[in-house]
């Protein structure tokens, strides 16, 4: 397939069959992300699998978080905590943070949305659907994920990659087009 073709197949997938992920192929959705630009090859990134135990924990933090933020809504806790059931892989990243150096950090932090989108793109070529979370049981704003995955406070949680089997068809998504976006001076 093109690149042109995969960047236009590539879709968020949100729903996954009852089935793990291969090791080896969660291995090359990691080295499609190592490949990634970024900055003076500080290679800025860091991978968290969770699966098993790990995952457990991570749905455990979930769990307390959207009690905490939806009291009074305990269907939309029940269906959250059921996605995240249902997820047979969960990729945790982040990116190195530079002390005292605000704009490295910041280039970090751009490497790694590359290096995401690489394995977003990876993922569509293996037959594998993914998602990029931030907001809810992404957790990235969460302090507690730092336990979950064991990581130190000089790395940022940029993302939460939910993965799997695509369960069903794809929702399709547009774009505007490319016209309404664009300056040329
Ligand atoms: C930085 C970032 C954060 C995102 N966070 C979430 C999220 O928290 N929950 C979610 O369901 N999708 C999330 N997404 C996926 C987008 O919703 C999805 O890419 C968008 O709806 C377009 O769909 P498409 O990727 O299939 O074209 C995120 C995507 C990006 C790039």
């Amino acid at each position: 397939m093109s690149i042109f073709e995969l960047l236009k197949q590539r879709r968020a997938v949100r729903n996954y069959m009852p089935k793990e992920v291969e090791d080896d192929k969660i291995v090359r959705l990691l080295e499609a992300a190592v490949w990634a630009p970024n900055d003076r090859l500080r290679e800025p990134w860091h991978f968290y699998v969770l699966r098993g135990d790990a995952k457990r924990r991570y749905q455990e933090v979930a769990e307390q978080f959207l009690q905490e933020r939806f009291p009074t809504k305990p269907h939309l806790v029940r269906e959250s905590l059921q996605v995240l059931e249902n997820t047979p892989l969960i990729i945790v990243v982040t990116a190195d943070i530079v002390e005292g150096d605000e704009a490295s950090s910041e280039d970090n932090e751009y490497a790694v949305a590359c290096a995401i989108h690489s394995m977003w793109l990876a993922a569509a070529e293996l037959g594998l659907g993914m998602v990029w979370r931030t907001r809810g049981v992404g957790l990235v704003r969460d302090k507690r994920i730092y336990d979950v995955i064991g990581a130190t406070a000089d790395r940022k949680v940029i993302g939460s990659l939910f993965i799997g089997y695509p369960a069903d068809q794809v929702t399709a998504t547009a774009r505007k087009p490319v016209d309404e976006k664009v300056t040329w001076l």
